[in-house]
């Protein structure tokens, strides 16, 4: 049963997505805890509701990042798990904690990556007039919405979009691609070969 750990800093759709599929579908794996870095996170009630182990690591309670950082390795490891999931955390983690977990941390930003890295890519992506948009899930290495790419959404953009209209359409296929890449890791079926991730059935990488 590998063991997962999802860290989160706001409303936590994606993590609702990843337990519920979880549930659902019998992964061989479990969510056995929930951390936030912000006290007013409304993923954590739904979390601590459903029985999993929450915390919360408030980055304003430290005076540096390692600090931070630090602190936040220190509440995952109690949990020792083999898989830890970034959803919607809005906290840039230090290169340290990244080779911490090199290999087992996922993150989900939503834009095509390379395309878009960082913050309101969806205004950025009306304002280049993209045609089509997307969510990425990937690796995480040292560099900000960087690393090896597991699995993308691609979805239109219609005229008369504005930023919630296409955000709203992204997370839709968000709460698809991230527990489909989530369960894929539990069922041990990626691999990086050379910075390229493949996953092992051949299953599609991308969601049209
Ligand atoms: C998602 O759009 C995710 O891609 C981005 O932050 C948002 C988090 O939403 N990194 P939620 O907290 O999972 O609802």
């Amino acid at each position: 049963m590998k063991r997962i750990v999802i860290l989160i800093s706001g409303r936590g759709s994606n993590m609702e997505a990843i337990h519920r599929r979880c549930a659902e579908e019998g992964w061989p794996a479990q969510v056995v805890a929930v951390i936030a870095n912000r006290p007013l996170a409304g993923g954590l009630t739904w979390a601590a509701e459903r029985g999993m182990a929450t915390h919360l690591v408030d980055h304003k309670s430290f005076d540096t990042r390692d600090a931070f950082d630090d602190a936040l390795a220190a509440a995952i490891d109690a949990h020792t798990p083999d898989l830890v999931v970034l959803a919607g955390f809005m906290r840039v983690l230090g290169a340290a904690f990244v080779r911490r977990y090199a290999g087992r941390l996922l993150n989900i930003h939503p834009s095509l990556l390379p395309a878009f890295t960082g913050m309101h890519t969806h205004r950025r992506a009306l304002e280049a007039g993209c045609k089509a948009v997307g969510a990425t899930v990937h690796f995480v290495t040292p560099e900000l919405d960087h690393g090896p790419i597991v699995l993308q959404s691609v979805v239109p953009v219609f005229p008369g979009d504005d930023e919630q209209a296409l955000s709203a359409r992204v997370l839709a296929t968000e709460h698809t691609i991230y527990p489909l890449a989530v369960r894929w890791f539990v069922e041990d079926k990626l691999r990086v070969e050379d910075g390229l991730v493949r996953q092992t059935d051949g299953a599609s990488q991308v969601l049209m």
